[in-house]
């Protein structure tokens, strides 16, 4: 059955086959969210290509639709056209924003267009709290009046002016919220300690190809500094633009290989952006051959290789190990040999896939708030589990892939969030999978 973003179909599959083959990586939801919103930045129409078919992009587009942009979309193309020539509402509808927390990005590019946003607060959800006072800081640092109540956010600016914005942690999504806002404030904004994520440095790329002026240096890694040099808005034109490919995705095959076995080539794989993925995956006992020339990552494991749990891996921002691998790794790492201490630094609670896999056969203890333990298995089973939320939804499916027998992931509407067509890749792969009504 082909992909189908609206239905909320199960994942079945069989596992025990080696995964065999090449898929191409899908664009990334992680940076087609916040450059599809800063099309409201731009009065002028934009194109991209390579836009991942997932439910979260259908929420931002109904919800730049809901700003008056216009949008022609050419689904096999993976394209989207926006107009925002006509950008007059500057209420976002509670319905789209709560279904999706990066809606908050829109609160940037509004007050950069419009002068106000009026958004609902965008909840927490099951892989933590999720504050926004950090974009809320780098808004108000840019001259914004911001009054909330308790699910309401209203900002206003009667002009955003440039400012130095000093994040105590590199949130990315303020980061993202705090450029879109300076892009068209009255001199120059710098920020110091910015997100370091790839989906952030693109955001910057469509921005300057569409007429900003922001400066990213070489060694934006180290320093984490972005200068914005505000621009009058009339300075911003429409552009073409190709959305980067998913690391999360890739990364997630990566471990999928770690599961089952096999020998895999990811085509259109951000290989320079997934370094410390695939060091960590060397250690595990698989070859990875990365071609950063032509976008393409190999992953292989013999069968004489032992597949080794390594003894502590802790995520952290970029370029440390991501926490949306973090559940990915921990399914690989029930059925690798030898006990792994993962530790999640990032969000409160990105445990929670860890009861579907303990009901698959895997031993995982909880040592603190903040870290479990995994001793490799020789099998799990394969069972009906619950998928709860987007990664750890795709950690059930791979581990699947690792199981005795027919495993069975329902609320895969979740997966549908981030994932293309999970099934359509690993099928491509080898894997014995399909969507079961
Ligand atoms: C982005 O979320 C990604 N989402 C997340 O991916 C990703 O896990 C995260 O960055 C970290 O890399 C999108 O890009 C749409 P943060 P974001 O602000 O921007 C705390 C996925 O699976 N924080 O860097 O929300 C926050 O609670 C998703 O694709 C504050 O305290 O991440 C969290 O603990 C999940 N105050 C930590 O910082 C704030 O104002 C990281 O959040 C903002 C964040």
């Amino acid at each position: 059955m082909a992909y189908d973003g609206q239905s909320n179909a199960a994942i079945c599959m069989e596992g025990g086959k080696c995964l065999d083959g090449t898929v191409l990586i899908q664009g990334s939801k992680n940076a087609a969210l916040p450059v599809l919103a800063a099309s409201v930045l731009i009065p002028d129409t934009c194109v991209f290509k390579n836009v991942p078919y997932i439910t979260d992009i259908d929420c931002m587009k109904n919800l730049l639709k809901s700003t008056g942009a216009v949008l022609e979309e050419h689904k096999e193309a993976h394209m989207i056209r926006i107009h925002s020539e006509n950008i007059r509402e500057y209420r976002l509808p509670a319905r789209y924003v709560s279904a999706m927390r990066s809606s908050v990005v829109l609160m940037g590019a509004l007050l950069g267009r419009l002068g106000e946003a009026l958004v609902d607060y965008p909840g927490g959800c099951v892989i933590g709290e999720r504050p926004i006072d950090l974009h809320l800081f780098g808004l108000e640092k840019l001259g914004a009046q911001i009054w909330t109540d308790k699910n309401r956010i209203h900002a206003y600016a009667d002009e955003l002016k440039g400012a130095l914005i000093k994040f105590p942690f590199p949130s990315v999504g303020a980061t993202q919220n705090t450029i879109l806002a300076a892009v068209t404030a009255r001199g120059t904004t710098v920020i110091k300690n910015a997100a370091r994520e790839p989906e952030v440095t693109a955001l910057c790329d469509f921005l300057n190809k569409a007429g900003a002026d922001i400066e990213i240096g070489h060694d934006f890694i180290a320093t984490g500094r972005i200068v914005i040099h505000g621009v009058d808005i009339s300075r911003l034109h429409g552009v073409e633009y190709t959305v980067i490919p998913d690391r999360i995705v890739a990364g997630t095959y990566m471990f999928a290989v770690l599961c089952a076995g096999g020998n895999i080539t990811l085509e259109n794989a951000p290989a320079a952006q997934l370094r410390s993925v695939c060091a960590l995956i060397r250690k595990m006992g698989a070859d990875v051959v990365l071609d950063d020339e032509n976008d393409r990552i190999l992953v292989s494991t013999d069968t004489k290789q032992i597949i080794q749990n390594v003894p502590f891996v802790e995520t952290g921002v970029y370029p440390e190990f991501p926490t949306d691998l973090q559940s990915p790794l921990l399914a690989s790492a029930c059925v690798s040999k030898g006990t792994l201490i993962l530790k999640e630094r990032i969000f409160s609670s990105r445990f929670k896939v860890v009861e579907e896999l303990v009901r698959m056969g895997a031993d995982i203890t909880a040592l603190d708030n903040e870290r479990v333990q995994v001793r490799g298995v020789a099998k799990l089973a394969g069972r009906t589990v619950i998928a709860q939320e987007l990664r750890g939804g795709a950690a059930l499916v791979i581990a699947g892939l690792a199981a005795d027998g027919i495993t069975t992931v329902t609320d895969t509407r979740y997966i549908k969030r981030g994932y293309q067509d999970i099934v359509g890749d690993l099928e491509r792969l080898g894997a014995r999978i399909s969507y079961v009504d």
